[in-house]
């Protein structure tokens, strides 16, 4: 293997293998005589190897550093406009069976596949690096923890994941003890370089693929280098295949967020609540409580990815498996979110938001004031009059930060607790400007499963494709669930076989709107309102009243201390209209026609029961 450059010299230093383990090192050495990489780096996770990556980041444009003295150890980045966000019609679960993978998936065979993969990364690598990049998906050593190894040709991906995940020597060493199977992974950008031809600060390629093999539970993952495509620990491991090893173990791995609250009496209660992409789980996860409710504190245990595992007493655990947030940039402000605002402050690497002329980063709805001037997304010179003129923003709604969740004021004193925290409270919702009431608890664990599995949400910017259209997304997990849908629903109602403290069931929409198209109401830190609601009826003494579609709050069972809030605005908000739901509820069958022969019967029977109280 010949190194082509000087900035390699250092590097070649970690071509040595730092595992014992040799069904790694031989998989490394034939996926290498695969992709043909100019050199092999072992990462170690140290903070030298760190400032190597970004300094050879910085050398081909990827990364810009931001002002060391407003933005201390942060970096800027610009992906390309075709590689912006997740790619759900290039996302394949190749089970052995269509079966498996279900109608909710793309599916393709996985010989065929495999086939078309070897192809793809064939030479992939050449003129550059690969990576061998050791992860544990929870704190190193805890019994939920799970490890995977990535091997990438990208150092912008081995930046970030130094960040998402607990990363290098340590993980090493837990491999070498030989206790669990290691999840491979593949990443390459997708964009080989000839001898002596210059890079682009962002490779990529047209064709894309993320590939998942549920039953050999590996990864691979091809021409992109953007979040969930290439932060392979992310959604393809902790969702797509953790998904697979949580069925067939009695666990669960859900696109959720975690937090706890603490009541002024100390009393403390964690909830894990599933928004979809870019509804509002890092802004609930770090919720600041307005003033006037004194004594209330959420804590911070995880804003995306939860891991739950009834314990030996029956009770519900959860790990937050990731060791970062990688959050949606644009709205988030010292007003919406000032913990993700402190959170970010330093040690962050941005992507795809404005470079403003002194070194800082900007987005749509951090000031209220855009600044005079800055560089776009795109790399063109932006100012509030050219954004008005095109309709160009300045960041991209998909634009995102990469931060250590350590750096969190409001992260929870157990967030690394290799045990967990106890899960009292399963919260849904989704992005509705109609239908859905502010909240509502569902009867039981069955009819909380049926919420979850029927909920509907608006699409964001988090995926390619339309933004703003109604599509269904069971528990948040439509993009990322590893296996046929029914059989998740299946597995949500047998795990309460296992538990002797069920967590009670809610569903959320902090998104209706009035007939102006305004929200109804405020959201963010006022959410503690609802939460301490649900805190209330998961104790027992939280009062409300019964609807067809669960137990709801009545006006005065809400705190409304230093909130200006009326009956009558509060009504418009809860409503719960008849001839609405009665669509809502044909909306349900679209999807339960598609997965009916995997369909569990009290998915059936809920339904029937909902139309009846309608
Ligand atoms: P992923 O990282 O994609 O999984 O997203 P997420 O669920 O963590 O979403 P996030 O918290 O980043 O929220 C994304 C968008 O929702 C931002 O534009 C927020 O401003 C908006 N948002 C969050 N909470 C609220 C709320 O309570 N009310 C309203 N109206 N908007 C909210
Ligand atoms: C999401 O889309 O739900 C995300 C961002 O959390 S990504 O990691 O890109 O999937
Ligand atoms: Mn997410």
């Amino acid at each position: 293997m010949k190194a082509n450059a000087a900035t390699l010299d250092s590097l070649v230093a970690q071509s040595q293998p730092l595992t014992t383990n040799k069904h790694l090192i031989r998989w490394v050495e034939k996926m290498a005589e695969l992709c043909k990489p100019d050199a092999i780096h072992w990462v170690d996770g140290s903070h030298t190897e760190y400032e190597m990556l970004c300094q050879r980041l910085i050398e081909a444009g990827t990364f810009v550093k931001l002002n060391e003295e407003k933005w201390p150890g942060c970096f800027y980045a610009r992906s390309v406009p075709s590689d912006v966000a997740r790619v759900e019609d290039r996302t394949f679960i190749c089970s052995y069976a269509r079966d498996g993978a279900g109608p909710t998936n793309n599916w393709e065979d996985p010989y065929v596949m495999r086939r078309r993969l070897k192809q793809l990364f064939r030479g992939a690598m050449q003129g550059r690096i690969m990576y061998v990049l050791p992860f544990s998906m929870g704190p190193v050593g805890s019994p939920m923890a799970r490890i995977g190894v990535q091997l990438t040709d990208s150092p912008y991906v081995v930046a970030n994941m130094r960040t998402m995940a607990r990363i290098g020597k340590a993980v090493f060493e837990e491999i070498d003890k030989d206790v669990q199977r290691v999840v491979p992974c593949m990443h390459s950008v997708g964009m080989p370089l000839k001898p002596g031809e210059k890079d682009v600060p962002w490779p990529c390629n047209d064709t894309k693929y993320i590939v998942h093999f549920p039953e050999s539970r590996e990864i691979w993952s091809y021409g992109s280098g953007y979040g969930g495509n290439a932060l392979l620990s992310k959604k393809c491991f902790a969702l797509r295949i953790a998904s697979n090893i949580a069925r067939d173990e009695g666990w669960m791995a859900e696109h959720m967020l975690i937090l706890g609250v603490e009541s002024p009496e100390g009393e403390k209660t964690y909830v894990a609540a599933a928004f979809p992409s870019a509804c509002g789980k890092t802004n609930f996860a770090m919720l600041i409580p307005p003033k006037a409710m004194k004594g209330w504190k959420v804590w911070t245990v995880g804003d995306d990815i939860a891991w739950i595992k009834p314990d030996a007493n029956g009770h519900l655990r959860a790990i937050n498996p990731e060791a970062g947030f990688f959050g949606v940039a644009p709205g988030t402000s010292v007003k919406t979110n000032p913990s993700a605002m402190a959170t970010l402050s330093r040690n962050t690497i941005f992507t795809n938001v404005a470079l403003t002329p002194d070194g800082g980063v900007w987005w749509e709805g951090m000031t209220d004031e855009p600044p005079a001037e800055c560089v776009d997304w795109r790399g063109e010179h932006w100012t509030p009059e050219i954004g008005k003129e095109t309709g160009r923003t300045a960041a991209h709604p998909n634009g995102r930060f990469t931060a250590p969740a350590s750096q969190c004021p409001s992260i929870d004193p157990d967030w690394e607790s290799p045990e967990g925290v106890p899960i009292s409270a399963f919260i849904f919702g989704g992005r509705r400007s109609s239908t859905l009431p502010l909240v509502y608890q569902t009867f039981n664990w069955s009819s909380g499963v049926y919420a979850g599995a029927t909920m509907g949400s608006e699409t964001t910017a988090a995926a390619t494709g339309v933004v703003g259209k109604v599509r269904r997304d069971p528990m948040a997990m439509l993009p990322f669930c590893g296996y046929h849908m029914g059989d998740y629903f299946r597995h949500w109602i047998k795990m309460q076989r296992e538990l002797d403290v069920t967590p009670r069931i809610f569903h959320v929409n902090w998104f209706r709107k009035d007939s102006n198209g305004k929200f109804l109401w405020p959201g963010f830190g006022e959410n503690l309102r609802v939460l301490r609601w649900i805190v209330e009826r998961v104790h027992g003494h939280g009062r409300g009243r019964e609807t067809p579609i669960g137990w709801v709050p009545r006006y005065e069972d809400i705190d409304w201390t230093g909130l200006d809030f009326s009956r009558e605005a509060f009504d418009e908000l809860m409503q719960v209209d008849r001839a609405a739901w009665r669509k809502e509820v044909m909306a349900h069958e679209e999807l339960f026609i598609d997965i009916h022969d995997h369909l569990p019967s009290e998915m059936i029977y809920e339904r029937e029961l909902l139309i009846c109280r309608m």
